[in-house]
């Protein structure tokens, strides 16, 4: 198998390379400003802008700052107004020390990447800077011509379940395919469209902190997701140059912004993508999961699943407490002695949601697009804290007599399984609750006095 997706749909866009490096990047030959950041003229009549990820003392080390040298400054721009609250879930109230399961999500046609959002669980408060939200989205269409959308929330984690995204965003673009992921830091705006048909998948909004690499400690200096694996687009200018002037492609354009899950918009008569050259540190960035350098036991015992994990948002409340850490379950070898080959029961301080992730590309595979008959992968659970999870008995019984004498491969199902462990409690959406099934019916566990069944 091949250290790397070998994916269906090829990417022909160009990357820079390189997690937490300060990168710099222009759409012609000289459009960056080198050495003073805010010139008085700017090259090709361009205008300076900033976009700030973090306060401007943060550690140097955490600092996420990017200038942008853009044709229209983003202040020229009209009213927000709301944009339609039928979008707009209710602030989630429901918690039960149950575990959630969701077999299967509905997908539906005609909707795009803001509408077919729905919000699916939340801990803490966007407008409290505090916590995450966990939407789903199942998007058949490109989104609206001239329409661009952001994030004031927080910084989106998108993990494709199955398809692929096409985003263009101020900072250039990217293609992010089942099997791949991206963040897309809080503000920047980006249009989403389809390379090859609908897409499912799950965005992680963090409302703190932002996404980066866990330290490696005693491991040394490589192992899980090696920088130099992240990708960072290009600069791409809607326009072109016109006898030393950066011209854009100017038309009129709509924003949506979501703020304290709200949708708002405007509109604007310039395209937000006329960046020409940016340089900083707060920048989108994709990653293939195959890549990830799985390290793991070769002797006994299972060892935790931080070791499976990508990448983590601290939470600076007390040493090691993450708003989220982003881990996954890949095809990988097991070998070991007198080891249980399952995860441990478990009962955990931190909540653990997990998913699917369809890593197989070929597209006549049953899991994509959710063509199989039995098992739909477009589905999810949740573990909250303390809640006892584990093993079912039938599997219990197969691990407890399996020979594990020879190193064997598994996960060799075309599934990727993804956690999201967050350290708050995870409070089920009204939409979530509706449509958890089987035993952990949330719905029928509501207290009587929930004035909401
Ligand atoms: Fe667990």
């Amino acid at each position: 198998m091949a250290l790397k997706t070998d994916f269906a749909v090829s990417d022909n866009y160009n990357y820079l390379e390189g997690l937490g490096n300060y990168h710099q990047s222009e759409a012609f030959p000289g459009a960056n400003s080198h050495v003073n950041n805010s010139p008085q003229k700017p090259p090709y009549g361009l205008k300076t802008e900033r976009i700030s990820g973090t306060s401007f003392t943060a550690p140097r080390e955490q600092n996420l700052q990017t200038w942008m040298y853009r044709a229209t400054p983003s202040l020229f721009h009209s009213e927000y107004v709301p944009y339609d609250d039928a979008h707009t879930p209710n602030p989630p109230t429901f918690l039960s020390p149950n575990s959630y399961m969701w077999p299967t999500f509905p997908t539906e046609s005609g909707v795009d990447w803001v509408s077919s959002q729905k919000l699916l669980a939340r801990n803490g408060d966007p407008a409290g800077k505090e916590g995450l939200a966990i939407w789903t989205f199942s998007i058949t269409n490109a989104m609206r011509d001239n329409t661009a959308f952001s994030s004031i929330d927080g910084d989106c984690l998108i993990i494709p379940q199955s398809g692929g995204l096409d985003i263009q965003t101020e900072f250039g673009k990217l293609l992010v395919r089942q099997n791949e992921i991206c963040v897309i830091p809080r503000g920047i705006r980006y249009r989403v469209a389809l390379p090859n048909g609908p897409a499912h998948g799950f965005i992680c909004e963090l409302f703190q902190s932002h996404f980066q690499l866990p330290g490696l400690g005693i491991v040394g200096s490589t192992g899980l997701a090696n920088q130099r694996d992240f990708q960072i687009p290009v600069a791409f200018f809607d326009g072109q140059l016109r006898e030393d002037v950066a011209v854009a492609n100017d038309t009129e354009w709509t924003l949506i912004s979501r703020q304290a899950a709200r949708l708002w918009t405007c509109t604007q008569d310039h395209t937000p993508f006329d960046v020409a050259a940016w340089h900083g540190t707060n920048y989108p960035f994709k990653y293939d999961l195959a890549k990830f350098c799985v390290l793991g036991n070769v002797l006994f015992d299972e060892h935790d699943p931080c070791l499976y994990t990508v990448l983590t948002a601290p939470a600076h409340r007390e040493p090691g407490n993450a708003v989220v850490d982003f881990a996954i379950i890949p095809p990988r070898w097991m070998a070991s002695e007198d080891t249980l080959w399952l995860p441990y029961y478990h009962r955990n301080t931190m909540n653990e949601f997990y998913a699917p992730i369809v890593n197989n590309q070929d597209g006549d595979y049953p899991f994509n697009q959710d063509r199989g008959k039995g098992f739909k992968p477009f589905g999810a659970g949740l573990n909250g804290g303390m809640v006892v999870h584990g093993a079912t008995a039938e599997d219990l019984e197969k691990a407890s007599t399996s020979d594990t004498s020879t190193p064997a491969k598994v996960m060799m199902d075309g599934i990727t399984i993804f956690l999201l462990e967050t350290e708050k409690p995870l409070y089920i959406s009204d939409w979530a609750a509706e449509m958890a099934q089987q035993n952990f019916k949330a719905k029928e566990a509501r207290p009587k006095s929930d004035s909401r069944l």
